[in-house]
């Protein structure tokens, strides 16, 4: 039997997956690490601490499995993007990485708009000017520490760090290199043009490559770290948006998802980017090579939540499910590092609304997912008026696994939510079917399905569905009636 080893690098930790040759999942594995907010809008995490979950990880899976390491076809990563790690000539990080979360860069983004053009970044990248995105982050290093902007040989995104210390290779894919801001969705190339006129060097940007190129083989150095054969090939591996397209069984254009991980997405797979006249939605590039996943992104969802559990307690999804619709007048704004989709407000905040004495944990607890659940139906509402359709969602992430929330999204959403067999390991799964196809262990991207098979259906209710319309509309009023405060 022969396998592939799919790790998830994540923002709450790495999470090692074996698959076998037939697309089972055999064993799993995670390393947790943390992220640091020196200020608000600040987040960042040690690139290292990525490494050492990678290794322990590994290690961990190798004992568990012990033909593993000899039977090994390749190492394949999904990664969080739009971060950036400084690495000098010696492949050290010169820094701690800034990770997609960090919304400091404001100022490199507004004068990264006037320079180039909002519109035309917009347009040409498939995203709009942001602070969340990885050329926005190294300008503000530039500008703010230009000594680890001078010793930097190559910027990179946390994947490729950890590709980096396996094969001594300096590589991004279509997929991350699509979360930048600089790399132009259509010609599949950095934007040299862009970056010489605002003074960046572009050969400090990694080579971009299909997702699915071997990046190089395990290196002695690494075998001795991570206990696997020196030779393993590791295939490069895409960005955790495209990843988990792949991990859902979303190739075929049209097909959509919703993923709930620390962050929360909702796309789907076209051949073409979308572009909404008002910047709403964005497009990455897909881990296929010839597919995109335009998509809303919201910062904080499974973040909200156990952020707000670390407050106040866990509370049970049964003790949820005890509370109303509409967690008896409080709306909570998920807004705890800022928003993305549909805002694309860096000031935003999170906010509970409508507290009083006869509220307790529980109401605080369902507002939370509802607060979430609505924001990603503003997204679907975005989306959908460009012309995208929904007949059913397919669910992966961590937040697939609680029941309320599941139906709270059909409901929502007035549409069938299917739950697939992976949920929490989608996007390992797709990082797999990414590396098994770079390898030739897997013969085509049909391989997405053995994962994906839809196991349940989640129906919408209708008289649920109508008091969730009329929330979504109070949810929007209280952020608008919000927003010029938040500024
Ligand atoms: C993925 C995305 C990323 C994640 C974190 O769609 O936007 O920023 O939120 O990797």
């Amino acid at each position: 039997m022969k396998y592939i080893l799919a790790h998830d690098l994540g923002t709450s930790g790495n999470k090692a997956n074996l698959f076998d040759e037939t697309g089972r999942l055999v064993a799993t594995h995670l390393e947790s690490y943390p992220v640091v907010y020196p200020h608000a809008q600040w987040a960042e995490q040690n690139p290292d601490d990525w490494w050492r979950a990678v290794c322990v990880s590994t290690r961990a899976l190798l004992l568990e499995i012990p033909d593993a390491r000899d039977n090994l076809a390749a190492v394949s990563f999904s990664g969080q993007m739009m971060g950036v790690v400084a690495v000098d000539s010696n492949q050290r990080a010169l820094r701690s990485a800034i990770i997609w979360a960090d919304q400091r860069a404001t100022a490199e983004a507004e004068w990264l708009a006037e320079k180039i053009g909002a519109d035309e970044m917009y347009q040409r990248t498939g995203h709009r000017v942001s602070p969340a995105y990885t050329l926005e982050k190294i300008l503000w290093l530039k500008n703010h520490q230009p000594d680890v902007y001078a010793q930097t040989e190559k910027f990179l995104c946390a994947k490729e760090y950890a590709v980096l210390k396996l094969t001594n290779a300096a590589l991004t894919d279509f997929s991350d290199a699509s979360g930048s801001n600089v790399f132009d969705l259509e010609t599949r190339a950095w934007r040299v043009d862009w970056l010489e006129k605002i003074g960046v060097d572009a050969k400090r940007f990694a080579r971009v490559v299909p997702s699915t190129t071997i990046a190089g083989q395990v290196t002695r150095a690494a075998s001795e770290e991570t206990g696997l054969r020196a030779g393993t090939p590791v295939v490069i591996g895409g960005g955790d948006g495209s990843c988990a397209a792949a991990g859902a069984g979303v190739i075929d254009a049209g097909e959509c998802y919703c993923n709930i991980g620390t962050s929360a997405w909702l796309s789907f797979s076209s051949r073409a980017p979308l572009f909404d006249a008002q910047q709403r939605t964005l497009t990455f590039h897909h881990v296929h090579p010839a597919r995109y996943t335009p998509m809303g992104v919201m910062q904080s969802a499974g973040g909200a939540r156990e952020w707000v559990a670390n407050q106040i307690g866990q509370v049970s999804d049964e003790q949820i499910a005890d509370v109303p619709i509409g967690s008896r007048g409080i709306i909570f704004l998920p807004y705890l590092i800022g928003e993305r989709s549909p805002w694309w407000n860096p000031r935003a905040r999170g906010t509970f609304v409508g507290l009083s004495t006869s509220h307790g944990r529980a109401e605080m607890a369902r507002a939370t997912l509802e607060g979430v659940a609505l924001n990603l139906k503003l997204i679907l509402v975005a989306l959908a008026s460009q012309g995208a359709r929904f007949p059913a969602i397919r669910l992966i992430g961590g937040g697939a696994k609680s029941f309320v929330w599941t139906q709270m999204l059909a409901d929502v959403f007035n549409t069938p939510i299917h739950l697939l067999e992976l949920n929490a390991e989608a996007s390992a799964w797709g990082a797999a079917v990414v590396g098994g196809i770079g390898v030739g262990l897997y013969r085509d991207w049909n391989i997405a399905n053995a994962n994906a098979r839809v196991t349940r259906v989640v129906a919408p209710q209708r008289e649920r569905a109508e008091q969730y319309q009329a929330l979504a509309a109070r949810f929007e009023k209280v952020y608008r009636a919000l927003e010029p405060l938040m500024e």
